[in-house]
């Protein structure tokens, strides 16, 4: 069944970013020239999905205006010089369909993809997290994509996490089937202790989920910090029907952490034509005296 839908949570409250997040969502940093969420936006239309409902919140309609038109700016840029300039504005909201809905209360990330119960309907869909750029040759939810297709299951993106880190994720029980992927039978949000830790196979970003999730968030009650967890949820469906897991190709930065969002400018900046050669020439500067 091919996947043309997505959704994207945005809602969160970006605590570890204050205080840039206090009134900009985080899911508008930039990355060199592009807001992180667009860049989300262009994976997810690269593998065929049209149609697109991010979750905001309250503070949160700049990213509406970032996919909507400017016909101010439109008129600005209608110039010989500026045509192609012009085109990438204007391309901006011709993407896919974007859509919005507001999560009123920020009540974790499994409330919020409840919010996309009618949007999504009776079909497989793709979840990808607001704040987790993915840079890679190959796109990580096409990755996942596939794996739905060649399994039927509902599938989770995973990378390997250091095991001091495992209490800030979710963590599975998985076993190999081929290659970069796994079959996933449990996963625990957050261990709180060593012996909570299931592996360090932990869910980053992205996930493909079956539309029998919303029947269980609807009942699944608060969990870790007292919001409703969306592993806890998947839990369910990995315990009975089982899941997926695929350890994805492509680098993920986190910029919804400080460390993050400047790996992200960097090492996208060092492969931008534009201020490659000039941001190679001065770190290397700037490293002789670190
Ligand atoms: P995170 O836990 O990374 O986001 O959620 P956060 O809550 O903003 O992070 P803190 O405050 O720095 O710890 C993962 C994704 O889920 C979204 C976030 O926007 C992010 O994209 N989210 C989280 C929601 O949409 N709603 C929520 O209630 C919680």
């Amino acid at each position: 069944m091919k996947i043309t839908k997505a959704v994207i949570p945005a809602a969160g409250l970006g605590t570890r970013v204050l205080p840039a997040t206090k009134s900009m969502p985080k899911e508008m940093f930039p990355i060199v020239d592009k807001p992180a969420i667009q860049y989300i936006v262009e994976e997810a239309v690269k593998v065929g999905i049209t149609d697109i409902l991010i979750i905001t919140n309250r503070g949160k309609g700049i990213i509406a205006d970032h996919f909507d038109r400017t016909p101010e700016l439109e008129k600005a840029l209608d110039k010989p010089e500026k045509q192609e300039m012009l085109e990438t504005v204007k391309n901006i909201s011709n993407l896919a369909n974007v859509t919005f809905i507001r999560q009123i209360e920020t009540k974790g990330l499994g409330h919020a993809i409840l919010r996309a119960k009618n949007f999504v309907g009776n079909e497989p869909f793709a979840v990808m997290y607001g704040d987790d750029v993915i840079i890679g040759e190959d796109p990580a939810i096409g990755q996942l994509i596939r794996a739905y297709g060649e399994f039927g299951k509902g599938v989770v993106g995973v990378k390997l996490m250091p095991e001091e880190e495992m209490h800030k994720y979710g963590s599975l029980k998985v076993e190999n089937i081929h290659h970069n992927v796994f079959k996933c039978t449990d996963m625990v949000e957050k261990p709180a202790t060593k012996e909570e830790i299931l592996s360090c196979y932990s869910i980053l970003g992205r996930c493909v989920l079956p539309p029998e999730i919303f029947d269980v968030l609807e009942n699944t009650q608060p969990g870790k910090n007292g919001e409703i967890q969306l592993t806890d949820a998947m839990r369910e469906i990995a315990t009975t029907v089982g899941m997926t897991a695929v350890e994805y190709t492509g680098t993920r930065y986190d910029m919804g952490n400080k460390l993050g969002l400047l790996q992200a400018s960097i090492e996208v900046g060092l492969e931008h034509p534009e201020i490659k050669d000039g941001l190679k020439e001065y770190l290397k500067n700037l490293v002789k005296n670190l």
